[in-house]
């Protein structure tokens, strides 16, 4: 799958099949997710892949009661070694560890969305039920679980239109020429080729026409 349709389908799954993933799968996604951007490289993520079935029940109950999470067979708990990283960057190493895990679960979703897998992103939980749960050290703590699994869902969302969320060297100052933008090109690419597309179906539609006439 191309990374532009990866990013356009990956979408927050609630429903999930009674299907297993494939640990192996699991590993092959971690084994890429952890080339994720970090801050001074400290790569503070200690990652809990739990498939155990009273822990996911656990887990759904410590995230708001979010019972939708047992149905997905696996979660990806992302602990921040607070530790780690607050040492190396004193105050700034508290935003920095949780952008890293931030990087590191993007990785994850995209991934997982490319090996034809379901997610979501799950940022509401009890952090000390969530570390009593998978047996972490207080001086860990959880930032993001990401729920795995298959769906026969297509769960729908929308986005505000880049002109609203970007500008130009400065806040405010907005282009009416928004044109280069990848995903405006991607657009155009789209059309030409349904076009063409229909050209063709026209120009193949005539010749069987034609051949019944003969
Ligand atoms: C920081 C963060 C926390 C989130 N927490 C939850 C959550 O607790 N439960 C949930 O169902 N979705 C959660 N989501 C998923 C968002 O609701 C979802 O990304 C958003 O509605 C856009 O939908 P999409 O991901 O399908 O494009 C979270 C996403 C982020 C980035």
């Amino acid at each position: 799958m191309e990374l532009r349709d990866a990013i356009l389908t990956r979408r927050s799954y609630t429903n999930y099949l009674d299907k297993k993933v494939d640990l192996q799968l699991i590993g092959e996604i971690l084994n890429l997710a952890i080339y994720a951007p970090s801050a001074g490289n400290m790569q503070n993520w200690n990652i809990v892949i739990v498939d155990d079935d009273d822990k996911r029940k656990q887990i759904a109950q410590a995230c708001l009661k979010q019972m939708w999470m047992y149905q997905a067979p696996v979660h990806i708990v992302i602990l921040n070694k607070k530790p780690d990283i607050q040492r190396m960057f004193g105050k700034k190493g508290e935003t920095y560890g949780i952008q890293n895990c931030a990087a590191l679960a993007q990785n994850i979703l995209l991934l997982a969305t490319d090996a034809g897998l379901a997610s979501c992103w799950v940022g509401s939980f009890d952090k000390d039920a969530i570390n009593g749960i998978v047996g972490a050290p207080s001086t860990q703590e959880p930032e993001i679980i990401i729920t795995l699994g298959y769906s026969k869902d297509k769960p729908v969302s929308t986005r505000y239109k880049l002109e609203r969320v970007c500008c130009f060297n400065q806040c405010g100052i907005t282009r009416k020429d928004f044109g280069f933008f990848p995903l405006e090109k991607h657009k155009i690419k789209m059309e030409e080729m349904l076009k063409k597309e229909s050209k063709s179906l026209v120009e193949k539609i005539k010749s069987l026409f034609k051949k019944d006439n003969e």
